[in-house]
């Protein structure tokens, strides 16, 4: 995605995000990424905090990325923690920093990822781990903007815009007690949903060859038997798990093209295709074109605000075709 040329023939990135470029290579064919790209690119401008959503492996450090890189810190430090590899009290003076002798073993002071992060981008990775006692000085440090090292008594402000994401349904963790309310409203004002690769088919096989170019080995790309595996895959595990497909792919393969038996034996299983990790093995109930098709046009409509030039463009499809289609809804 580069400036010059907003419209990249890899990710197919639309026009309308035209802001949105930078070092992150994000492939975004599907309609819901192109959704997804231009709620980013209007969010990047503004530094309140953003919340990303979406199942494992879905992309959503790759999203935070994005944001940053198009935001007015691009030149300012992207700082990634992942809250849940860390236990309580490292994570506290990790976040915050702390003061020389301020528990056993602090030799010196030092400094915080916030203070690390300053005019940049602080991404809190898998936030519905934070233990509770630290929920209350990050909802602290999000009101008030002033942060305190363990161990000190005075505080310090910085310019951190905070970005986190999580995979937990933050909702039920509020009803177990275990994530508060105050802070997650503070968080998700501006949220951003991740769809599952299974939800955005389109997506795969411009994934996959992305993928597959950065092997650099002979092969460069599929055969109609290994793409037909790819775009039916149930894809549990998302970009991440097509990503390691694609390299298990790419060692194997013999030619110039990755074929059904190099991919990984669970995609050849029959069972494999059209599963949801939700629903395994349970029948499949399947929708009329018809019902699929209007279900598929309100959400894009939706997503787009209501604004049916905006739908049309995203859809594909003239302005007309879509108030026609919209008529017969009603
Ligand atoms: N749209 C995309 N374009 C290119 N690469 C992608 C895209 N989405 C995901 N990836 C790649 O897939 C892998 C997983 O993405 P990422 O780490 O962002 O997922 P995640 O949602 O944060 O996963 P987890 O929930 O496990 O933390 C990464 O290697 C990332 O570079
Ligand atoms: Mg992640």
């Amino acid at each position: 995605m580069e400036r010059s040329n907003p419209v990249c023939e890899v990710c197919g990135l639309v026009p309308h995000a035209p802001r949105l470029s930078g070092t992150t290579h994000l492939v975004a064919r599907s309609p819901a990424m192109q959704i997804l790209l231009k709620r980013v690119a209007r969010f990047a401008a503004n530094s309140a905090p953003v919340t990303v959503l979406g199942e494992t492996g879905t992309g959503k450090e790759v999203v935070a990325r994005v944001l940053h890189a198009n935001s007015p810190r691009a030149k300012h430090p992207f700082v990634a923690v992942n809250v849940a590899a860390l236990p309580a009290e490292l994570l506290e003076s990790e976040l915050f920093g702390h003061a020389k002798g301020a528990f056993t073993g602090a030799a010196a002071a030092r400094r915080g990822l916030f203070e690390a992060a300053d005019k940049g981008t602080l991404f809190l990775d898998e936030i519905g781990e934070m233990p509770l006692p630290l929920q209350a000085k990050l909802l602290r440090a999000l009101q008030d903007g002033e942060l305190r090292r363990v161990g000190e008594s005075g505080t310090y402000a910085v310019d951190v815009r905070v970005v986190c994401a999580t995979h937990r349904d933050l909702g039920l963790l509020i009803r177990e007690g275990a994530f508060r309310q105050d802070l997650l409203y503070r968080l998700k004002v501006l949220t951003i949903e991740v769809a599952a690769l299974r939800e955005r088919r389109d997506d795969i096989l411009p994934l996959a060859l992305h993928f597959l170019a950065e092997e650099k080995t002979g092969a460069r790309g599929f055969t109609a038997a290994a793409r037909k595996i790819l775009i039916n895959y149930g894809w549990p595990g998302n970009v991440r798990e097509l990503q390691n497909a694609v390299k298990h792919g790419a060692a194997l393969a013999m030619g110039s093209e990755v074929d059904a038996v190099d991919l990984p034996d669970e995609l050849n299983r029959p069972a494999a295709s059209l599963s949801s990790p939700s629903t395994p093995g349970a029948p499949r109930v399947f929708k009329t074109l018809a019902e699929a098709e209007r279900e598929y046009v309100l959400e894009v409509l939706e997503a787009c605000e209501g604004s049916p030039s905006e739908a049309a463009r995203v859809l594909g499809v003239a302005r007309n075709t879509l108030w026609r289609r919209l008529k017969t809804y009603s």
